[in-house]
């Protein structure tokens, strides 16, 4: 399959495209560096990065931020970051990736933990996690030719664990095969509509 990674550079996305360039051509999509530029926030830019590609089997987006910060230092500004990135920037990969895609391809997408077990500090990213959730659930009653939108949802993974440590105390971090196999049954299997838990 042809596959582009949004975010394949990142900390989980280059363990997702190290598996997945095993058994498949993989194009890396990144907002500073990858084989395509592109920033999912502006639409205009994820439209010209597919343009460049072309036609597809697989969009995994592993990429997408939200501001941390106590709510009583969360401006309105601040939770649009949030929503402009993690979530608009999701929804936009599928409105608009769909057009890029074969009959049968699938659409994969990333939220975390917070959506359903959030900690302090994470009001705006819980918000936009739960968000996306919800989204993937009924955008799959509408997608049409055989495409599949899924979204892996992960626990502080281990390759992030010194980074994150202090904002979950007592969750154990999640191994890399852990990771690697949530994107490989959404890209790989024929699941539609599924919120992949990895906790
Ligand atoms: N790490 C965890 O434990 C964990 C757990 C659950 C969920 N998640 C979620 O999974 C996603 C990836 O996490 P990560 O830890 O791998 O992050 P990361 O190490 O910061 O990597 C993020 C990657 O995405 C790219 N990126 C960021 N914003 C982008 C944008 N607007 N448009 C296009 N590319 C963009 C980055 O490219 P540049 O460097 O070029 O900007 C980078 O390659 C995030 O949404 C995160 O919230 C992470």
């Amino acid at each position: 399959m042809k596959i582009l990674v949004i975010g394949g550079n990142g900390t989980i996305g280059k363990r997702v495209t190290a598996y997945l360039k095993e058994n498949h051509e993989v194009i890396v999509a990144g907002r500073s560096k990858g084989d395509v530029i592109l920033d999912i926030s502006d639409s205009h830019s994820i439209k010209s990065a597919l343009d460049a590609v072309g036609t597809l089997d697989g969009i995994v987006c592993i990429a997408g931020e939200a501001k941390w910060a106590a709510f009583d230092e969360l401006s309105e500004e601040d939770y649009y970051i949030g929503l402009r990135s993690k979530l608009m920037g999701q929804v936009n990969v599928v409105r608009i990736g769909q057009n890029y895609l074969n009959p049968k391809g699938s659409i994969t997408l990333s939220t975390g933990i917070l959506a359903d077990d959030p900690v302090v500090k994470t009001a705006s990213a819980a918000m936009v996690n739960g968000g996306i959730h919800s989204f993937v659930q009924a955008v799959n009653l509408e997608m049409e030719n055989d495409i599949r939108v899924n979204v892996v949802s992960l626990g502080m993974v281990e390759d992030a664990y010194e980074k994150y440590k202090s904002y979950f105390p007592g969750h154990s971090p999640i191994p890399t095969n852990k990771v690697i196999n949530a994107y490989a049954r959404s890209i790989e299997g024929s699941g539609r509509g599924e919120i992949i838990r990895i906790y």
